[in-house]
């Protein structure tokens, strides 16, 4: 070929390096010389060209090259161009706007695009922009996302384990806590392994320090704490489904009375109340209830489920591991929204953040308290007509939103969902982290407009990635399993163009990791080996089991082998999981209808 006006010791910002030999729908074919003519004007995937298409100046990375350049001989290979957009001449100067305008011709000359092009075009300008990192193609540019476009819908970072999605989520969140401080961020910490990332912009909240009454959780989330994540009882979710909604009655009726708040006498069984709504009652008058109830029965089959109900009940609210539940769950009355303050830091001119550490809670009550905190996120979102804009992060989102329905608690997906349909309208954003992209549902991703995909090398991960992707961009997932840890390909709203880049790096104090326990296996905190062993064993007994109180076989069976993490809960020997849940929607229907 004939290559004209370059110096091969300048950059080549302006050195034609190629000329289109082909156009198709936003594809274009560029012949190029080959081999590459100097360092400078080396041409290969991932490289931007731009393209002078008449007074249009187009922007489009390499996606493939061919060394056959089909029998012409002006070209030594041919390079297949996906044109990503346009910098367009503008009164003040230039612009670089998504989406193309008009198409190359044939014999438009190609060159790979200046770093000053690079630079405008990652200065996004009008919009509010984080730096999040360096690019690839030139570590002197900051790699931006526009922080409004990130957050108006849902973004995601997929990556296998130990890549730097934690790091890359501390990077991120404490790049948009700077450019967005009206915003709350609430990060579910599965690990305990965020605490240290945010410095004081961030409330850190251990299980510990965990309050959630048990009243604030909704009947299905309940059932699946006081059955431990086994299949409950058919016949016992039924007496329950009956006297909540009275035992909720009770307490409004006693409080109008304590608190005078109505001269009405409120009929605690007429008090609109739903399993299923907010309402603070309380144990004693759920376990009374129950208890009167199955004073008034001859039959000795239901007395002895009657029975077995409150041992479960009582076994449940003498297990120290559910204190966060149970312990002073009626002090202060309705503290609804007190804990919604405290949670999702609704005071003005406090710590924006959350972080929930989550390990330490009973294994068993995660998934139920994950469905409670993400209803609550949406929730107060949609009746506060989206006042207080969030962002909802989810590490290990795989687990909450299986692609396998039978795997996890289906209260939790459906939670996670709704944020991912609807939150945007309501000021929530979803953020999922996940090292199994394959596993979490399409319905979610594809609800996600920017993604940070990491290194990935199972197939089936990358053809999820693949197909979340536009067309014009899934050509550069061929990238994601040659990444470094801490590199990332960017795709979606929040980019510009379909970024390469690597996430800023952390100093080691800010690094996420479990916090208890150094990587080297040194306790971090502990003096003898004794004492660590045995504040090891404690940790291990408090959340494997404590205090249980044993009353029938039913709950003996659920307790005596807590599951583990993450595992699906075992079939139930008498009611199948399916029916149980279909006989919760029925009881449900009949409620509301009464
Ligand atoms: N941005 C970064 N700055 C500094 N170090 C990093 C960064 N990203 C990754 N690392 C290094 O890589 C290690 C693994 O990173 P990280 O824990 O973020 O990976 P991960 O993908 O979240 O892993 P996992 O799947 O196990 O949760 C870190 O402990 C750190 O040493
Ligand atoms: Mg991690």
């Amino acid at each position: 070929m004939t290559v004209t006006n370059f110096d091969f010791n300048s950059p080549p910002a302006e050195a034609s390096l190629g000329a289109v030999v082909g156009v198709r729908g936003s594809e274009a074919r560029v012949g190029l010389p080959a081999p590459a003519l100097s360092d400078l004007l080396r041409a290969t995937v991932g490289t931007f060209l731009a393209i002078a298409a008449g007074p249009h100046r187009l922007v489009g990375v390499v996606t493939e090259v061919d060394g056959n350049a089909g029998g012409n001989p002006r070209f030594g290979a041919i390079a297949r161009v996906d044109l990503m957009g346009e910098i367009k001449q503008e009164d003040g100067g230039e612009r670089f706007v998504r989406g193309v305008s008009a198409y190359p011709a044939i014999g438009d000359s190609a060159r790979i695009i200046g770093a000053d092009e690079l630079r405008l075009i990652y200065r996004t300008s009008g919009a509010r922009t984080i730096d999040v990192g360096a690019l690839h193609h030139d570590e002197t540019i900051h790699a931006t996302v526009d922080v409004d476009n990130l957050l108006a819908k849902h973004f995601a970072i997929l990556g296998s384990t130990g890549v730097g999605k934690s790091s890359g989520v501390a990077v991120l969140i404490n790049a948009i806590l700077d450019a967005r401080p009206d915003l709350r961020v609430f990060l579910l910490d599965g690990h305990n392994e965020y605490g240290r990332c945010f410095g004081s912009r961030a409330n850190v909240v251990s299980a510990g320090q965990l309050k959630l009454p048990f009243w604030l959780f909704n009947f299905e989330e309940f059932v699946d704490a006081l059955y431990y994540g086994r299949p409950p009882v058919e016949e016992e979710i039924e007496i329950l489904a009956e006297q909540i909604p009275i035992a909720k009655g009770l307490y409004q009726s006693q409080r109008g009375q304590n608190e005078r708040v109505s001269l009405r006498r409120i009929d605690p069984r007429n008090a609109g109340f739903t399993v299923d709504t907010p309402a603070p009652y309380t144990m004693q008058d759920l376990v009374a209830l129950i208890d009167e109830r199955m004073g008034r029965l001859e039959n000795r089959a239901s007395r002895m489920r009657h029975h077995h109900l409150l041992s479960r009940i009582d076994g449940l609210r003498n297990d120290l591991r559910y204190a966060f539940m149970f312990e002073n769950a009626n002090v202060g009355g309705d503290t609804m929204g007190e804990i919604l303050t405290f949670l999702f830091r609704l005071e003005p001119n406090g710590q924006s953040m959350t972080v929930l550490q989550l390990a330490g809670l009973p294994v068993e009550v995660v998934d139920a308290v994950v469905s409670l905190l993400s209803r609550l996120a949406f929730d107060f979102g949609m009746w506060s007509d989206g006042a207080l804009p969030m962002l909802f992060v989810c590490e290990e989102a795989h687990r909450y939103a299986s692609v396998d329905h039978s795997v996890g608690f289906a209260p939790t997906r459906r939670a996670l969902l709704r944020i991912a349909k609807e939150g945007r309208k309501y000021g929530v954003c979803l953020g999922l982290v996940t090292q199994r992209p394959a596993e979490l549902d399409p319905t979610v991703i594809s609800q996600c407009s920017t993604l940070f995909a990491m290194r990935m090398v199972n197939d089936r991960d990358q053809a999820l990635l693949r197909s979340a992707v536009t067309d014009a961009a899934a050509n550069l997932v061929a990238f994601v399993p040659s990444l470094g840890t801490r590199e990332v390909v960017g795709f979606g709203e929040g980019f510009p163009l379909p970024t390469r880049l690597s996430f800023k790096s952390l100093s080691a104090d800010r690094i996420p990791h479990s916090e208890t326990f150094r990587a080297d296996g040194v306790a971090n905190e502990l003096s003898d080996s004794q004492s660590f062993v045995r504040q090891v064993v404690e940790r291990w007994r408090g959340a494997t089991g404590a205090k249980l109180v044993v009353k029938d076989e039913h709950l003996a069976e659920a307790v005596a082998e807590p599951r583990p993490a993450g595992a699906a809960a075992p079939a139930a020997p008498a009611v199948g999981a399916s029916t149980v849940s279909s006989r919760i929607e029925q009881i449900r229907a009949q409620l509301l209808r009464r």
